[in-house]
């Protein structure tokens, strides 16, 4: 049996990795050819989970990132498309909502190879995200879909999903957040910043990088939460920050993105996390922390309805309100992803 993974972009590193290993201990006899993108690519948004997760090395690094969404898609599937066909797996693997997933997707349904979706039936409905349209297309010529919600299901059944296809089995970032909570480490850098409490940040999304308006009112509401603010910038801000001429505010403490291991450390110290970022808004959970989204929806619903997450979008007087209020958003920490075993789960259906 031969199973090919195509991955590409930071999450799916980490979701790969709890998966992997589960395919190393249960399923020893399977051949893992795993593939690498290049959709990310910096050191550390690439190799630094890599070398941490103790993920094994691509067999295959495809070199295309950088580029616009069409362009990226269209050059990966061109190169998996002769990479499959050499292959000849059995399934074809793919996570969440990336150009990656799309273009892994895509290339192994025209080659008649099954499609695995981890992460299947999350829906914003917003059709402008480049996400959205990923997913919805990968939900649909995928054989088996693995969704980690009941809701993510129900989303699958409303668009004519076969109910045989779809099998509800938490989340393989629950996984991750188990495992590696006891290996997580404080950046070097932390301590010379002498914080008490610091709130964390990220911001990625294109919806608000790709704006200058949402931008600038993502940055006036950080101002004045007069909050310290840890921000790990992700390179597609920094890059449309310096193209629309933004500068952030003072209270905003910019580094580096850091390692996955270092990231778990942040979100676990931290008082609140603010966050356009899917995984993050999950981890937040997973570490009991409140978390306030800069979007004006979420695919993650029941952690909004559950009252530890409350979505302000790029409105900068409802992000300062809500981050000083931070203490009286539901600190929860459990419950809606699964056991933790999820990528067992997974391996256990696809190969039964
Ligand atoms: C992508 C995913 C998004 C996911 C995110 C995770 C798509 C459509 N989007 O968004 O769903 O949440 O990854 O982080 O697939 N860049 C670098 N170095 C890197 C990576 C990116 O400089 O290592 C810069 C480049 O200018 C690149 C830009 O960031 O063009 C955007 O990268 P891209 O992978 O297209 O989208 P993300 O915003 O990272
Ligand atoms: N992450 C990380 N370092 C960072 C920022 C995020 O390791 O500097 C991790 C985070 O803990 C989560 C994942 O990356 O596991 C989320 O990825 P991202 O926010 O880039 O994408 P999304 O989840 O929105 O698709």
């Amino acid at each position: 049996m031969k199973l090919l993974t195509v991955i590409g972009a930071r999450p799916q590193f980490i979701k790969a990795a709890v998966v992997s290993r589960a395919l190393a201990v249960h399923h020893p006899k399977v051949c893992e050819v795993l593939v690498h993108t290049g959709q990310h690519y910096d050191t550390n948004m690439s190799d630094v989970f890599f070398d941490e997760l103790d993920i094994p090395k691509p067999d295959h690094h495809l070199g295309v990132g950088g580029g616009s969404h069409g362009r990226n898609t269209g050059r990966m599937l061109e190169a998996l498309d002769d990479l499959m066909a050499r292959e000849q797996p059995d399934w074809v693997l793919v996570y969440g909502d990336t150009d990656s997933t799309l273009a892994g997707a895509l290339a192994a349904a025209k080659l008649h190879i099954p499609v695995a979706h981890i992460e299947a039936g999350l829906r914003s409905f917003n059709r402008r995200m480049p996400e959205e349209i990923n997913r919805v297309l990968t939900d649909h010529i995928a054989s088996m879909l693995f969704a980690p919600t009941a809701l993510a299901r129900n989303n699958l059944r409303h668009e004519g999903i076969e109910e045989a296809k779809i099998h509800v089995v938490g989340d393989v970032m629950y996984d991750a957040a188990l495992y590696y909570k006891k290996r997580a480490r404080k950046p070097q850098w932390f301590d010379s910043l002498g914080l008490e409490s610091f709130a964390l940040c990220t911001i990625h999304r294109a919806e608000n990088t790709d704006d200058p308006l949402r931008m600038r009112g993502i940055l006036d509401g950080l101002a004045l939460t007069e909050t310290v603010i840890v921000l790990p910038l992700h390179p597609r801000t920094r890059k449309q920050m310096a193209e629309f001429g933004l500068d952030l505010p003072e209270n905003v403490l910019v580094v580096d993105p850091v390692g996955y291991l270092e990231m778990v450390w942040l979100e676990a110290s931290c008082r609140v996390v603010i966050t356009d970022s899917g995984g993050v808004q999950k981890e937040a959970y997973f570490h009991g922390k409140p978390c306030v989204t800069l979007r004006d929806e979420t695919e993650w619903v029941e952690l909004v309805e559950s009252g530890a997450n409350v979505l302000v979008g790029a409105d900068a007087e409802r992000i300062a309100a809500m981050v000083s209020r931070a203490n009286n958003i539901r600190k929860e920490s459990g419950g809606f992803y699964g056991d933790g075993n999820s990528a067992k789960g997974i391996l256990g259906k696809l190969f039964e």
